[in-house]
């Protein structure tokens, strides 16, 4: 048998018989072997012909496409792992055990996490190649995210801070930014501005969110809150979810300030079988947090899902710094000072800050000792522990063992011997049972007490203050001076200084209580940072003055 090779004009060399049959090997191909081939075979008389199409298709050798990018937590996605027209193809992503798709080379994902990142392999069984393709595909998994921080533009005198989501489906609904010490917020809209803030990006549709402030102050520099509103079709219709949070730090030289602390340690007055509250503020968002007893024993906060649960995480949410527990039960245990470990979303140096937990009766004065000096003016000011409780009445015992009641009607006009009233801004009905004594006497220097009856408490319930006299009288007054400034800062003390001139000017400090929600249970007698320094400028300058400012802007 022989094969007659039409092959005409063509290189002799690269042809051979093959198989048993009527067949011919052709090596090295090139493109101008396409074509129809004639075959004839002969055995003796018998002649046979025939012929075969041959198609040359261009070699692929290798296959590279861009990375895929798939959105976390997405169900039913459709991965499209080559473009090239293969008749089958076996997936093996990474760690898991490889799988045959028939036809076009495309895996559908149940759902995606970030298990399936990383290299894919695929080999690709191609027409006209008895060799498998092998291809690797790099798979990302992309987060759904906030991207967030301040552009400040020296050039125009603007800041622009923005909040823009990454990797999502859904839709911005509302676009909000709040100082996070101020009351009242921005609500973002493109194309409307208050003449000082407005809409900063590219536009709802691309998923931007973004203020941007005109001729900024001061006023303007610290904790930005954004709030991002967003809906996503759900099924066939379109759902409302939660809003994206993130916090903004903008500081004054252009850098950030997450570790700034204050010296200053926060109260939380709780009585014993109470539940408590231990509440710290990051001015970053957070990845996670936990709090370190007294006694060194660590608590990491859980949602709540049951009743029974002995503690459980409050606060709005970690993304907005919130690090708050609360425990179902206080016992005398419990006393003593706290620490929050806060970790920031984009550093990996945990955060600190303390908080004392004083487990005391149903009234608790917020500091056992004070020292003055003769001539001064010193506030006594005892609440309800468990909350703002009502009082139905507030009376105070001197040293020298003089009873008198107070109430908000005996104010620094008409004091009783001239120097005790009942502290401005306070109020029974808040739980306050507060003293100021206007000018301190040697006769006022020991142990005070004081006493109220609490709402719907059947006993009296009392605690006792010391008022100690400063050795070094010089030398007091300024070293507390010094305390302030180290620990607030300038910005603070204009704030105290803000607060003090609208309590002057007649601004009713007591407003601030109906306009702000009243604090929650057991922070309620809490002493934030600002507040707890303005105890060491005086009475006058007294915490309430601090959210009247703020109050009063707005
Ligand atoms: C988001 O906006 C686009 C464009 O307006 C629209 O096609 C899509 O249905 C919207 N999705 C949601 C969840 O509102
Ligand atoms: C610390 O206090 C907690 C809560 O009261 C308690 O569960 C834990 O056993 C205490 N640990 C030590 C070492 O005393």
């Amino acid at each position: 048998m022989f094969i007659l090779l039409q092959a005409i004009g063509r290189k002799p060399g690269r042809y051979a018989s093959w198989g048993e049959g009527c067949g011919v090997r052709v090596q090295n191909v090139v493109a101008t072997d396409e074509g129809r081939w004639r075959l004839n075979a002969t055995n003796g008389d018998a002649v046979a012909a025939g012929w075969t199409e041959v198609l040359v298709t261009k070699a692929t050798p290798t296959y590279s496409a861009p990375q895929i990018s798939l959105l976390d937590g997405q169900t039913n996605t459709e991965v499209e792992l080559t473009s090239l027209d293969n008749s089958y193809c076996v997936v093996a992503q990474p760690f898991s055990e490889s799988s045959l798709v028939p036809g076009h080379c495309r895996v559908t994902l149940d759902r995606t996490s970030r298990a399936v990142q990383g290299n894919w392999d695929v080999l690709l069984g191609l027409p006209g190649r008895v060799s498998e393709l092998h291809v690797q595909r790099q798979v990302a998994v992309e987060v759904e995210r906030l991207d967030m921080g301040y552009i400040r533009d020296t050039n125009t005198n603007k800041l622009h801070l923005y909040c823009n989501i990454l990797h999502t489906t859904k839709n911005i609904t509302f676009c909000r930014f709040q100082k996070t010490s101020s009351s009242s917020g921005y609500n973002v809209v493109d194309g409307l501005s208050d003449g000082t803030h407005s809409y900063y990006g590219n536009g709802f549709l691309y998923r931007e969110c973004g203020m941007t402030i005109e001729n900024p102050s001061a006023q303007d520099e610290g904790t930005w809150r954004c709030s991002v509103g967003v809906q996503q079709w759900v099924g066939t219709q379109v759902q409302t979810q939660t809003p994206l949070q993130a916090l903004i730090s903008v500081s004054p030289t252009g850098r950030s300030t997450t570790n700034i602390q204050s010296e200053e340690i926060s109260t939380v007055f709780v009585q014993e079988h109470d539940s408590f509250r231990v509440m710290c503020r990051a001015d970053v968002s957070l990845s996670y947090c936990w709090f370190q007893h007294p006694n060194g024993t660590q608590f990491t906060p859980v949602p709540l899902v049951h009743q029974e649960q002995a503690f459980w995480y409050t606060g709005e949410s970690l993304k907005t710094g919130d690090c708050g527990i609360i425990f179902s039960h206080a016992t005398k245990e419990e006393a003593g000072i706290w620490t929050c470990h806060m970790g920031p979303n984009d550093a990996s140096l945990e955060i600190t800050d303390k908080v004392e937990v004083r487990v005391t009766g149903p009234l608790a004065a917020n500091k056992k000792q004070i020292v003055t000096t003769i001539g001064s003016t010193i506030t006594l000011y005892c609440h309800s522990s468990n909350g703002n409780r009502p009082l139905n009445y507030c009376r105070f015992l001197t040293p020298y063992d003089l009873g008198f009641r107070l109430d908000s009607t005996v104010t620094e006009e008409n004091a009783l011997f001239d120097r005790y009233y009942f502290t401005p801004g306070r109020d029974l009905d808040y739980g306050d049972c507060s003293l100021t004594i206007k000018t301190v006497q040697d006769e006022d220097i020991g142990e005070w007490t004081c006493a109220a009856l609490i709402d719907q408490d059947s006993e009296e319930a009392r605690d006792v203050v010391t008022v100690l006299l400063n050795i070094d009288e010089s030398r007091a007054p300024l070293s507390q001076a010094g305390i302030v400034g180290m620990a607030v800062g300038l910005s603070t003390l204009v704030v105290l200084l803000a607060g003090v001139a609208a309590y002057k000017t007649g601004w009713p400090a007591k407003l601030w209580r109906r306009n702000i929600p009243p604090p929650s249970h057991t922070d309620a007698f809490s002493l934030d940072t600002v507040s707890a320094n303005s105890r060491n400028s005086q009475s006058s300058a007294d915490s309430d003055y601090h959210v009247t400012v703020n109050t009063q802007r707005n």
